[in-house]
């Protein structure tokens, strides 16, 4: 079985969203003062999102991604993620996270079946950090580093960088990624709802960046794990990896294999499209295994052809926390 949409793109990876609130509130993310969540009835319990992955594992997707806002605010996260790695085809089960609470549960999302997690990162000075996110870094170092002692591998560290914001630490975050082993990758920066317009202000482009380092480090093509459009080098003569995101200067939705579901069970076919497909209703009313799979296959059919960030950057009002990076 497969899904394909129509675009004939092989859909293989669904990221989940388990929530949509977050413990910190990067500002190019969340708006201060948020408190617009959904609320708690509304989301799908652990019931529904395993029947729900069941079915997308039925019709081929084998990578599931666990995320939020911050998919460690949901409770008894590891109980989810045990009861999903349990399921027939799914073979590959990750988290993204902002780290802020690995400390505390590094090691059951490891024995729950987590093997490897990606982690937001955007400077390693403390008082940048502060500004950026309101959060302590101290405690995102030290979930880091709990997550490795657990033996998640690899941990994938993404760097929103910004122009006049964090585009100076991307030496210090080299080092620090270099240090612990760690892979490094920089994500330009899309226009998610207003507070990611506000950001493009400070967008920069990644080859930009690339040619800078390209005069302090030999970096040579490297391949790496995983589902992502990242394209990675690795810094000659070490074991860093590093990796570009580059969805605004160089789109990579023709080979995009994959789609998104919010907490309260919205498919979302694309990150820069506003089109969705409600699953919540119909659980809740009794659809039947077979109606689910069809249910799907249709709405993978919504799916664009790609995000249209350039041409129309007013498009998409969620925030990333809705729908998860
Ligand atoms: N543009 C690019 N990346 C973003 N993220 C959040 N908002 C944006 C945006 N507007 C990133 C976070 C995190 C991931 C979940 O998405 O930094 O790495
Ligand atoms: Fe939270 Fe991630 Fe958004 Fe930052 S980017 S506010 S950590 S959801």
């Amino acid at each position: 079985m497969s899904l394909i949409d129509k675009y004939n793109r092989t859909i293989k990876y669904l990221r989940l969203s388990v929530t949509d609130r977050c413990d910190l509130r990067c500002f190019y993310c969340m708006p201060n003062g948020f408190d617009g969540y959904e609320e708690p009835e509304d989301w799908l319990n652990f019931d529904e999102i395993e029947r729900v992955i069941a079915s997308f594992t039925r019709l081929g997707v084998s990578s599931v991604r666990l995320t939020g806002g911050e998919p460690l605010v949901r409770k008894n996260l590891p109980e989810l993620a045990k009861r999903l790695a349990a399921l027939p085809g799914l073979d590959d089960l990750s988290l993204s996270t902002n780290a802020m609470q690995l400390g505390k549960h590094a090691e059951a999302l490891y024995n729950a079946g987590i093997s490897r997690i990606n982690a937001s990162l955007d400077t390693v000075d403390p008082v940048k950090f502060k500004t950026i996110t309101q959060g302590k870094l101290d405690k995102v170092v030290e979930g880091l580093l709990a997550a490795k002692a657990a033996g998640l591998n690899p941990i994938k560290i993404n760097m929103v960088i910004m122009k006049g914001v964090n585009d100076d630490d991307v030496e210090d975050m080299v080092d620090f990624c270099k240090e612990h082993e760690f892979t490094l990758r920089f994500i330009e920066t899309m226009p998610m709802g207003d507070t990611g317009r506000d950001a493009v202000d400070y967008y920069i482009d990644l080859h930009e960046i690339e040619a800078r380092l390209e005069k302090k480090y030999e970096l040579i093509p490297a391949v790496m794990a995983g589902a992502g459009p990242a394209r990675y080098v690795q810094v000659a003569g070490t074991d860093l990896k590093i990796g570009f995101i580059t969805p605004i200067s160089q789109h990579f939705c023709d080979t995009c294999n994959r789609v998104r579901m919010s907490a309260t069970g919205t498919l979302y076919m694309c990150l820069g499209d506003e089109h969705k497909y409600e699953l919540r209703p119909l659980l809740r009313n009794g659809i039947s295994d077979a109606d689910l799979d069809q249910v799907i296959r249709d709405a993978i059919n919504l799916k664009p052809l790609k995000h249209e960030f350039n041409e129309k950057p007013e498009k998409v009002v969620r925030f990333m926390s809705m729908t998860g990076g």
